[in-house]
Order: structure tokens, then sequence, then C-alpha cells
């Protein structure tokens, strides 16, 4: 298997821990390389439903080592529930199979309270985000105010650094959003003691990935959110803050782009957009909640319901174009089994002209029009089907006129919602 990184091509939510999961059956690796515990990817193992925040989510499979590069922010607290969480469920976690880069960036409450804070402040223009903190935290970063993990573990300096930043904090906090001054003591001593418990995990990932290389480990780079809420190429300013495309691979995990091998994209068979705004492709009348309902799209972090649309080949094509993806791999193609037609947006309408590149700017893109082409529905049960010369000709129709427009070939499709739910259509990575 070679070096790969698993990209969502949408805004988030494609199934990528799921195909990360299937994937990652073959590799000795994986790696996370941004966003924090804003992420929810649920995996079904035997019926038993595992939803991870920051883990990533090789974690579900022996002998494979499981990375949080240091492009991941944390919450320290949620992190020590979800390695218990795990250790519960059976899933075993120690320094051998999991680590956790020193240069990790780490949230803070006030980065919780002002996330939410903001929010509520903005009113019509909020960016509808998971209120994890995770604008804040990487603010901080690039403004050379953040803590990070190892800082934990050096009680005076970051004693010293966490006085200067809570002064700083509690003036804004208490004058610009009108929240009550925070604790230094109290912040102190409880992340002090949650970097005693993450120790045995920390190191020095970037190091660690080279040696990893250098024996010819297999390492799967696993991206959180999708292209679309990408911080430079989604739909700015509604997207999260770091870079979810290919771009982040590198600076989120210290890996030289040489050593990348294949670049693979993960679509949804319909598209769901959780938060604020454009989504050019979305149904506004009550179909959009049947489809919802189908697809069971209620978010895994916060459980708001996903806005739901048809496939728009115009954002997808755009995330194929600037991440380098070769091939895509298409999941919840049944959530469309009853469908009597699909629709597939396949350009936007704009004053006179039909734009078939995603455009940039935000003004233009919420006044974009969708242009549908429909297609024939395929009407059968999937969820049994092992063999891909046993999907319906419309099935294989559907996933064509996708190939043709995005020229780009569908490798994979998922079927059900089991680990062993997909189906492998081309020389996959699977063989
Ligand atoms: P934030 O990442 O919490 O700052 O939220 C920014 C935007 O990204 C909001 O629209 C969120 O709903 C969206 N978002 C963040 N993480 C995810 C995710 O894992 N799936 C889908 N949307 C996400």
């Amino acid at each position: 298997m070679p070096n790969i990184v698993v990209i969502g091509t949408q805004w988030g939510d494609e199934g990528k821990g799921r195909i990360v999961d299937i994937l990652s059956e073959k590799v000795d690796v994986v790696a996370r390389y941004q966003g924090g515990n804003n992420a929810g990817h649920t995996i079904i193992v035997d019926g038993k439903t595992t939803v991870l925040h920051h883990i990533p989510s090789g974690i579900l499979r022996q002998d494979k080592i499981s990375i949080i590069g240091n492009g991941v922010v944390i919450d320290p607290k949620f992190l020590l529930e979800e390695i218990d969480g795990l250790r519960k469920s059976g899933y075993p976690v120690s320094s051998a199979n999991f680590k956790i880069s020193d240069r990790t960036h780490v949230i803070m409450p006030y980065h919780k309270l002002m996330d939410k804070a903001r929010e509520s402040q903005m009113g019509n223009n909020k960016i509808g985000t998971t209120g994890r903190g995770i604008g804040p935290v990487y603010e901080d970063k690039v403004a050379r105010r953040g803590i990070r993990v190892s800082d934990l573990l050096y009680p005076d300096y970051f004693a010293d650094r966490l006085k200067s930043i809570i002064n700083q904090k509690n003036i804004y906090l208490k004058n610009v959003l009108g929240i009550e001054p925070l604790d230094f003591e109290h912040i102190f001593d409880d992340y002090i003691e949650y970097g005693k418990k993450l120790n045995p995990f920390i190191t020095d990932t970037s190091l660690l990935l080279y040696d990893l290389v250098k024996q010819n480990k297999a390492i799967l780079f696993e991206g959180a959110q999708g292209v679309m809420l990408d911080v430079d190429f989604g739909t700015y300013p509604y997207v999260t803050s770091s870079n979810s495309g290919a771009g982040g691979v590198c600076s989120g995990t210290g890996i030289s782009p040489k050593i990348i091998d294949t670049i693979v994209g993960i679509s949804k068979a319909y598209t769901t957009r959780v938060g604020e705004g454009p989504f050019p492709s979305e149904i506004k009348d009550g179909f959009g909640e049947v489809l919802r309902k189908m697809g069971n799209e209620y978010g895994a972090t916060t459980g708001r319901p996903r806005r739901c649309g048809w496939f728009d080949t115009v954002s997808v094509s755009y995330s194929i174009k600037i991440s380098g993806i070769s091939s895509l791999m298409l999941t919840k193609l049944d959530v469309l089994s009853d469908l009597q037609t699909i629709k597939i947006c396949t350009g936007y309408k704009y004053k006179d002209q039909v734009l078939k590149d995603f455009p940039s700017n935000p003004n233009v893109l919420s006044s974009c029009k969708p242009v549908y082409e429909e297609v024939p529905g395929w009407r059968s049960e999937l969820s049994d089907i092992n063999d891909p010369s046993d999907l319906p000709q419309n099935l294989m129709n559907y996933l064509g006129k996708l190939e043709d427009i995005l020229e780009t070939q569908i490798s994979l499709i998922s079927i059900g919602p089991s680990r062993e739910q997909f189906i492998t259509l081309k020389n996959g990575l699977l063989n």
C-alpha cells in the first residue's frame, strides 16, 4: 500500500472516518493533520458504533499507530475522555499505538467561551461553528500566543505563559464579550493534570514519521472536515480555521510532500452541510427534510440537523483539482435507493452565465442558482450486494455520469453503514 491522503471533497461529513477505517487495514500508520474535536467520525464495527473526534480512525485496528499531528488542535479533557471511552469499549490505547505531536496546540477554556460568545454576538452573520473553540485556538496559534501540549509538561514555563495570556484574555472577555474573568489557578491546575495524563503519548511525531517512512511503513493521512471548509479554498468566511485540503498534510504533520504517493477524495452520493454559508445545490423544499431523515443527517459532534442537497459537481470538481485527487470514493449510495429520479448539479447560473468553475467570492456564490441534470434512480436495495456486477444499471449510469463530469474515476462505493458494506469498483488501493 502506498502512502495515501484521504480528503473530504464537500463540506465535511462525507464518511471519511468510515473509509479510513476500511483503508487502514492495509496501512501501518494513520496520521491526522488538522482540525480538532469539531470533527466527528462515525464507524460501525460488528454492530457497535464508535464516534471519534480527535483520535484517527486507525485506533480501531490492532497493531496500527495512530498519530495526532501538529496541525491538529486538542481539547485535553475531551481527548482524555475519548481515550477512556475507547478503552472501555475494548479498543486498547497505549503509548505504543497512539502518539500526539509535542507541537499540537491546546484548546483552553477561554477559546470555547470566545467561540460561543462571538457567535451569539454576530446574530445573522454567525458562522454556525461547532462551539468547540476551534477558530480562537487557531487564531492564537498564528498570533503566537498559543499553548502547545508540551508546554503543559514544564510547569514554570507554562505558568509564566498562561499568566500573561490570561491577563490579556480577561480584559477581552470582560470588556468585549461581557464574560466573567477566568481564574488562573484553576486553569493551571487542571491543565497540568491533563499534561501529566497525556505525557506518555507526547513525542516529536514529525521525526517519528520520518523514521516510519524510512522503514517503508505505509502511512495514511486523514483529514477532517472537507475542502469546502478549508480556510483558504472553502466558502470563506463560512469555513473552519485550518487547511482541510491536501495543502494541510505537510504543514500539519511535518512530512515532506515527496513521500505522498496518492490522494483519494471522499464524497457523499449527495451533499450535506452543517452551519451557515452558501450551498448552491441545497434542497430547500420539503424533500430536503425527507433526505435528512433517509440519510440520518444529524451532526456527529453537535447533533445539529444537516442541510441536504444534490451532488454538486462544480464544488467537487474544484476540490479534485486543487487537491490532486486521483480517485473518488462515494459513500451512502444506499440512501438514494428509493428515489425515482436523482438530480446532479452540473453548473451554477449566475446572471446570464452558467459557471462551471467554483467562484471564490461569497457574494457571487450566494447568488448562484444550480443547473441540474436529472437521471433515473435504481429503486432497488443495495445493502446485500457483494459483487460489482450485481449493481443496478441505473446506479452504474449515475456513477458513470459523475465520472465523466468530474474526469475522475470512482474506485469504491459504500452501500450501508457497516464496515463490510462497501464495493471496490476499480483496481483499488485495497487489492
Ligand atoms: P468550527 O470548525 O467549529 O469553527 O466551525 C466552522 C464551520 O465548519 C461550521 O459551519 C461548522 O459546522 C463546520 N464544521 C466544522 N467541523 C465540521 C465537521 O467535522 N463536519 C462538518 N462541518 C464541520
